[in-house]
């Protein structure tokens, strides 16, 4: 029998199974309260506007062009549509710097590819987007932290001249990000830029829950922050990665990248390499329904998970005993919990599951170097307000017994 550990590459090795997807299947059971997932509530898709997108295509004459290949920067109406949500979002750009991806984590995969040699350095904040680290893990890097504050450019670029490479990007996600919630201030977003442009290197910015604001004022986004100083896109830094998977639906796996044009030439070329282009009729019927719907869309999730947010700020504050600290997120769908120092979020979740069958994802698995073991990611995105305060009465009971019994 074929040894197939002999045959798989180097970089196979760090290629694991997202302990989060592993999890949820163990407990998609209908008598767990969720705070796992993540993922958005289908009940909020919009079903009947895609329904009928797709169904004008098949009778008015563009079932061809739908079920054709296209071409691999994407369907010129969405992305000019895009142009246009870019400039609402302060991001003055021209239809030539949109490029369609399949999700942005295929975005994420080809930046990993695009800019990654094996020992190169990426920033990342700790913790940080698990599909991140999966996507960069391939091209065998080594991760040094972004956002410490008392860190000089020389000693990045000493750590990675250390591990064999060049510090080659700065990833993070600039508003509500997965898991914490939190959201990057505007001093924060210009610090990075200036160290960017200090190490000389790209910033992706991951804007996946951009539209999930439910309170305080928007931020611009660095790539705004970028064009502002550098008096256009094609001369920025900066790669703005989004995608329709938390306003729309995220079975259609459609995403884009805005950036600078020489960036975007190199990601066509790998599309044409990898997959050709996205699927041609989601992305027609995704430009159809945002061209029509995205505004009472945006309107309709953010009523839902405002809600759900609240409820589950407020649980906290009544159930969770002295020592448990949490964020407070202005959108997006995770709330961050960090349990008191020696309590192990994994062993917690073991005993959760099985005494008071409440499911929420342990933090470790967040951070590059994995460390964390005393945090907790908690969605509310899947539950509903009555579920979302017994779910975390019972979290906190036991988080308050496990205390008890450590003291
Ligand atoms: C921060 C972040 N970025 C990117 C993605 C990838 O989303 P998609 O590929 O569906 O656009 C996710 C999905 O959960 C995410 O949380």
């Amino acid at each position: 029998m074929l040894n197939w550990d002999h045959v798989f590459a180097t970089r196979s090795s760090r290629m694991r199974a997202s302990e989060i997807r592993e999890l949820l299947k163990l407990l998609d059971k209908p008598e767990i309260i969720s705070f796992a997932g993540g993922i958005p509530d289908p009940a909020l898709f919009p079903q009947a506007e895609f329904s009928r997108a797709y169904a004008d295509l098949f009778s008015d004459g563009r079932a061809s062009a739908a079920l054709q290949y296209s071409v691999s920067e994407g369907y010129l109406p969405l992305r000019v549509w895009l142009k246009e949500e870019m400039g609402r979002l302060g991001i003055a750009c021209e239809v030539d710097n949109i490029f369609i991806t399949s999700g942005s984590q295929q975005a994420l995969d080809y930046l990993g590819k695009l800019f990654l040699s094996t020992g190169d350095t990426a920033l990342l904040t700790w913790p940080t987007y698990l599909g991140a680290l999966q996507a960069f893990n391939a091209y065998e890097p080594t991760y040094d932290q972004l956002g410490t504050g008392n860190r000089t450019p020389a000693s990045y670029r000493a750590n990675a001249h250390a591990s064999g490479g060049a510090v080659k990007f700065a990833y993070l996600s600039t508003d509500f990000a997965n898991p914490t919630g939190q959201t990057v201030s505007l001093e924060e977003r210009q610090r990075i830029l200036s160290l960017a442009d200090d190490l000389d290197i790209p910033v992706i910015e991951d804007a996946a829950y951009q539209h999930l604001r439910y309170d305080g004022e928007a931020i611009l986004p660095i790539l705004a922050l970028d064009i502002a100083r550098s008096g256009g896109i094609d001369a920025c830094r900066t790669i703005y990665c989004g995608s329709f998977s938390k306003t729309l639906a995220p079975g259609l796996r459609v995403g884009y990248v805005v950036a600078a044009r020489p960036v975007i030439r190199k990601l066509v070329l790998m599309k044409q390499a990898a997959d050709l282009h996205s699927s041609t009729i989601n992305q027609m019927v995704v430009a159809e329904v945002a061209e029509r719907h995205f505004p009472a869309q945006i309107e309709k999730i953010r009523t839902a998970y405002v809600a759900r947010r609240d409820a589950m700020l407020a649980a906290l504050e009544k159930y969770m005993p002295d020592g448990v600290e949490w964020t407070r997120p202005e959108g997006g769908m995770f709330v961050w919990v960090t349990l008191p120092e020696g309590m192990d979020g994994a062993d917690l979740l073991a005993r959760s599951v099985e005494t008071e069958k409440v499911a929420f994802v342990p933090g470790q698995a967040f951070f590059a170097d994995r460390s964390g073991a005393n945090t907790i990611r908690l969605s509310y995105s899947c539950a509903n307000e009555t579920m979302i305060e017994e779910g975390i009465r019972r979290l906190g009971r036991l988080v308050g017994s496990a205390l008890k019994r450590a003291a």
